[in-house]
């Protein structure tokens, strides 16, 4: 049986969260509103009208919450801080509270032995800066990096690995090109220009780090789409090759100092950001690693010389209809690997939504399927790191079922339960299985080892010293 997968013992496992998706207190200690509030209570947004006023409230329960991580035994917790939290109106005054909040959860981490990763903008922008035209408006990078500059300096001693952006494709183009998150506009030619502005607040933000010599390390959370051709035809080739430029090295090639793709400014009439000298140097700044958002690949089929479009296939779908392909993550790893002079990665985020089966006295919760697309998937980072991917960590979303977006709380991608009524926390399966995936660093790599293990717990921890010493292989 091939289940040994142990990992680097300086492998860093960890879980990801978002401000907006799971804080709540929307409107306490002196928070502003973001572009999540406004959009989240706009008629006809966010499926049955919900929104995160309340979301897990773990801006009231961080304490029994990082007791549970210490539990699940991670080393590092990525959470994102809420720019109107620290800067209500976006910029100005500080709100000392909003300070203080995120001081006593990275004390509060790292008094459980669990090291801070901070994301810095996870898309809630503050509203008031959307008034002044948003990312449309140059202006908002140069208030990010002053918001970014203040929590470096605030945090900057309990926190030592810090992420400027998460996926900049999600803020640009499914809030201002398809209009299905926050700020919802329609009009790609915008979604362009307002990606490149992401990418100066990116590029400003690293440079100060880098210029007042911040300790640590910086980087950004790319969700990159790299779709395999549907077919061995050359228009089906083709297809992938469009596709990887849109959805992958638009986002990688600025990073790197290779500019925007000159395809998309000889074949994309809307691809037109406003670019002014100097502009493509600031965001090209040296990263220390990045970091890659996974959930599926698609397969791409040929639609014309300039598009391509996705092939429905009759793969196993998680709850969100998402192909799950493992192996698309091993790919996607070597790709970037090879093509971007073998960089530190992260994996930032990667999990699914799964219906999960709550026990009817609400303590046990049973997710098979998401126990089986962890473990997969735990195998394809090894596979990734095997073929020399410079893979350092990995960062399972979510800890928590939480706020989806524009789905609301109906797709839950936690390894925790939360019941959205009384807020408990009710670890599931997958919690546990993970726990022990930890553990062992990764010997435990095999759901089916795993669920012989589990069915007779007494005899578990006697089991698990034995397969960490490969007698289960
Ligand atoms: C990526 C986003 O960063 C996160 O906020 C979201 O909940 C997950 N994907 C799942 O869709």
């Amino acid at each position: 049986m091939n289940n040994i997968e142990k990992f680097p013992a300086d492998f860093i496992w960890g879980t990801a969260t978002a401000s907006y998706q799971v804080e709540g207190a929307f409107d306490e200690d002196g928070r502003g509103l973001s572009i999540w509030d406004t959009f989240s209570k706009t008629k006809g947004k966010v499926l049955h009208s919900h929104n995160g006023d309340v979301a897990c409230d773990q801006y009231h329960r961080y304490k029994d919450d990082v007791k549970l991580m210490k539990k699940l035994g991670i080393k590092s917790y990525r959470f994102s801080i809420s720019w109107s939290r620290i800067y209500p109106k976006g910029f100005g005054e500080i709100n000392n509270s909003g300070i203080e909040y995120y001081k006593n959860l990275c004390d509060e981490l790292l008094g459980a032995g669990i090291e801070p990763c901070v994301t810095l903008y996870h898309w809630d922008l503050p509203q008031v800066l959307e008034d002044r035209g948003g990312w449309r408006n140059r202006e908002t990078a140069q208030y990010f990096s002053e918001y970014a500059e203040t929590v470096f300096r605030e945090l900057g001693s309990r926190v030592k690995m810090w992420i400027t952006l998460n996926e900049p494709f999600c803020s640009a183009m499914l809030g201002h090109a398809t209009g299905e998150h926050a700020p919802g506009i329609k009009d790609i030619n915008i979604a362009y220009k307002v990606l490149h502005n992401l990418y100066l607040a990116h590029g400003l933000a690293v440079k100060i780090f880098r210029d007042d010599q911040f300790e640590g390390e910086i980087g950004i959370s790319l969700n990159l789409d790299r779709p395999r051709p549907a077919s061995g035809s050359i228009e089906d080739k083709k297809a992938a090759e469009i596709s990887e430029i849109k959805g992958a090295r638009l986002y990688m090639d600025p990073l790197y100092g290779r500019g925007y793709p000159q395809w998309l400014f000889d074949n994309d009439s809307d691809f037109d950001p406003d670019i002014k000298e100097g502009d493509m140097q600031l965001i090209a700044q040296k990263l220390d690693f990045i970091g890659l958002n996974y959930y599926t690949e698609q397969a791409a089929l040929f639609q014309n010389e300039t598009n391509w479009k996705a092939q429905t296939t009759d793969i196993d779908k998680s709850e969100m209809g998402w192909d799950i392909i493992p192996e698309g993550l091993t790919r996607l790893l070597i790709w970037m690997s090879k093509n971007y002079n073998n960089p530190e990665i992260y994996v930032t985020e990667n999990g699914g939504a799964f219906i999960d089966k709550l026990s009817e006295d609400k303590t046990s919760c049973i997710d098979p399927e998401r126990v089986s697309y962890l473990d997969s998937h735990f195998s394809a980072c090894k596979k990734a790191i095997d073929k020399g991917v410079n893979l350092k960590g990995y960062y399972l979303w979510s800890f928590l079922d939480n706020f989806e977006w524009a789905f609301g709380y109906t797709k839950r991608f936690g390894i925790t339960y939360v019941d959205f009524v009384t807020l408990e926390r009710i670890p599931k399966d997958s919690f546990y299985f993970y726990r022990d995936y930890i553990s062992t660093n990764g010997l435990v790599g095999s759901k089916l080892v795993w669920s012989q293990l589990r069915c007779c717990s007494t005899m578990q921890p006697y089991l698990l010293a034995y397969a960490s010493k490969g007698a289960l292989s």
